[in-house]
């Protein structure tokens, strides 16, 4: 009977507050799921037949014939590579998507992506999966069958996200904690329009430098190394795990500003962070350090780049009433600044992780 239901699932993507390029050594994160989201519309059927709303392709393929196509597709035959590897045999489905969510700027639309194709083959076809299983399947989705290396952060806050709340996040052990967000601010999401095709050369050679520097300290995760054991390390290693260390530090220190409505030293925090991921980790690029500085001269409590950098989007913390009219000053003077380039903005809200509804 499940098998004939149409499911609506929305699939949030995620913002992170602070702990950047940490969740692959594992350190501390503080993302959250965001209301710009990711939406399928799918029923169960032998193969699997999908269109998009956002691009013009329609895919079709059987569940046993699993090449990548080098295109979006990728992340659904991703899923169902992960979980036949694990012993699950879902069937196909035809489904629609749709997205409020855009894609490819740094906002975790391929997690999102992955989650909502996850969620939905785990209802439909009862596979048992709680949400923490989902995340790291969906994670060796990228890892194994897209080559990206990235860590848990994206697909753990888009699995377990909560409205209102960022997730606090150990890396190596993936305890969590929800983070309340105070009440009358903002998160501004801004878009440098500057596309990130490069990030995935750069974001792998970030994590082998930081992974090799970790094992000559015989490390297991980043959190037990301090600023002093870096001393005999190769210049760029110290350099790059400089940064990681300090920001594991960063995102404690921001949890507990949090905690206390402190949104001054909360605000600090992000802004040091980013010049800390600008220098050390060479993360940045000219426009986000153009949008952090200008988004703290306009009133911004802080700013940051937000996602693996290079491009992409930065964040801005400002106080809700007056979030509209920040994002169009800021906007006005990145356009000035950098007239090729199409920015945009988002004022996003912290949001509850996957969920699926079935429709009859
Ligand atoms: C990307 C990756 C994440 C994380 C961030 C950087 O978004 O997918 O796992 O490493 O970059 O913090």
């Amino acid at each position: 009977m499940t098998r004939e239901s149409t499911y609506r699932v929305r699939s949030p993507g995620r913002v992170n507050l602070i702990g950047e390029h940490t969740d692959y050594t594992g350190g501390y994160v503080m993302p959250f799921a965001t209301d710009l989201h990711t939406e399928l519309e799918a029923a169960p059927s032998a193969a699997v037949e999908v269109a998009s709303d956002a691009v013009e392709t329609r895919y079709t393929f059987e569940t046993d014939t699993l090449e990548p196509d080098d295109d979006w597709i990728d992340y659904i035959k991703g899923c169902y590579a992960i979980l036949q590897d694990e012993g699950y045999d879902p069937g196909g489905f035809t489904g629609q998507l749709s997205a409020t969510l855009p894609l490819g700027s740094g906002l975790s639309s391929s997690a999102s992506l992955e989650l909502a194709v996850m969620a939905f083959l785990n209802d439909a076809y009862d596979l048992g999966l709680s949400r923490e299983r989902m995340a790291r399947l969906s994670q060796r989705v990228e890892n194994e069958y897209v080559g990206m290396s990235c860590g848990i952060m994206d697909q753990f806050a888009v699995a377990l996200g909560r409205d209102d709340h960022a997730l606090m996040i150990d890396t190596e052990t993936l305890e969590y904690e929800s983070v309340p967000i105070p009440e009358g601010i903002r998160v501004v999401v801004f878009h440098t329009g500057v596309s990130r095709e490069l990030v995935d050369s750069a974001y792998n050679q970030r994590r082998e430098t930081v992974e090799s520097a970790l094992e000559k300290l015989g490390a297991e995760s980043s959190k037990v190394v301090s600023e002093e054991d870096l001393e005999d390390l190769p210049a760029l290693e110290r350099e790059r795990l400089g940064f990681v260390v300090r920001e594991n530090e960063r995102v404690e220190q921001a949890k507990a500003a949090l905690s206390d409505g402190n949104l001054e030293r909360f605000g600090g925090l992000l802004l040091e962070a980013h010049r800390d991921i600008a220098e050390h980790y060479e993360a940045s690029c000219a426009e986000l350090d153009y949008v952090v500085e200008t988004a703290v001269e306009e009133g911004a409590y802080g700013a940051r780049l937000t996602g693996a950098g290079w491009g992409g989007a930065a964040i801005a913390v400002v106080d809700e009433d007056e979030a509209a009219s920040f994002a169009e000053s800021l906007t006005a003077a990145y356009r000035e600044e950098f007239p090729d380039l199409e920015p945009a903005t988002h004022l996003v809200t912290p949001s509850a992780g996957v969920r699926v509804e079935r429709l009859d």
